[in-house]
């Protein structure tokens, strides 16, 4: 999972004992050595799904880190495409990754909290990757209506769901365990480094989504393959502002 150049052992201790923010921050330079960087599989079934429902204009990648998922729309959208992240020292690594690369659109990238968007109908298509673990359910609405409020109408919001693994397998266990030392860690530590693995669960996103106002479609990423019971292991979660 973690390579040499990567990150050490103490280098990730001190940063899960920062703030969200400050921790991503530390682990810029080195996060695109990390598996936490969405991997490219993921980013092209994503790029193969939404290219379909286009043309795309303007693109917002909605917490975009060192802006893997700019790279999806500058191969989606005509125009500009704008990466937004709280995290200065991401939005550097970003900028840096991305220099000299002629490919698509010029990009902007803006510093703001996810939860408090300086954009209004500006964007004909957002996207996210790999973020939502650091919302508190209680979030989720205020996080939708953010995006919503920066989409133009017709505007879409996608981003990819995995199923959840199943009950009583090593993938359960291991991320039961992990939402359960973060929580034993914001309880007794400030700040709070917010980060949960099973908080985003399928059915309570779609409900929120259309309670902020988006249509729901739910296409399977096929590629991922199919659970025992033939349900998709990964979704791409399509909202429409109308
Ligand atoms: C795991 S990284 C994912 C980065 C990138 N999207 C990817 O898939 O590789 C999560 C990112 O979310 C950002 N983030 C977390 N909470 C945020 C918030 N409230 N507003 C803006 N960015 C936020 C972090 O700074 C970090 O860059």
């Amino acid at each position: 999972m973690f390579t040499p150049e990567g990150p050490t052992l103490r280098e990730l201790a001190v940063q899960a004992f920062s703030s969200t923010m400050r921790g991503y921050d530390l682990l810029a330079p080195k996060f695109d050595l990390t598996p936490y960087r969405t991997p490219d599989r993921v980013l092209e079934a994503v790029a193969d799904a939404v290219r379909p429902l286009g043309p795309f204009d303007r693109g917002l990648d909605v917490c975009c880190g060192t802006g893997a998922g700019v790279g999806v729309l500058r191969g989606l959208c005509r125009e500009r495409v704008t990466g937004v992240d709280f995290s200065a020292g991401m939005l550097d690594a970003a900028r840096s990754a991305h220099l000299g690369s002629a490919e698509g659109p010029a990009v902007d990238w803006v510093r703001a909290d996810a939860l408090a968007l300086p954009f209004t109908r500006t964007f004909d298509l957002a996207l996210s990757f790999g973020a939502f673990g650091h919302f508190l359910p209680a979030e989720r609405p205020r996080l939708f209506g953010q995006v919503y409020e920066a989409l133009r109408p017709g505007g879409r919001f996608v981003f990819p769901v995995g199923a959840p693994p199943a009950v009583g397998s090593r993938a359960y266990w291991s991320l039961l365990g992990f939402d359960a030392a973060m929580r034993v860690r914001n309880a007794l530590w400030r700040p709070p480094f917010v980060m949960y693995y099973r908080t985003f669960p399928l059915a309570g996103v779609v409900d929120d989504l259309v309670r902020t106002g988006f249509t729901v479609r739910l296409l399977p990423l096929d590629v991922f393959g199919r659970r025992p019971d033939g349900s998709p292991r990964v979704r791409l979660v399509a909202a429409s502002r109308e």
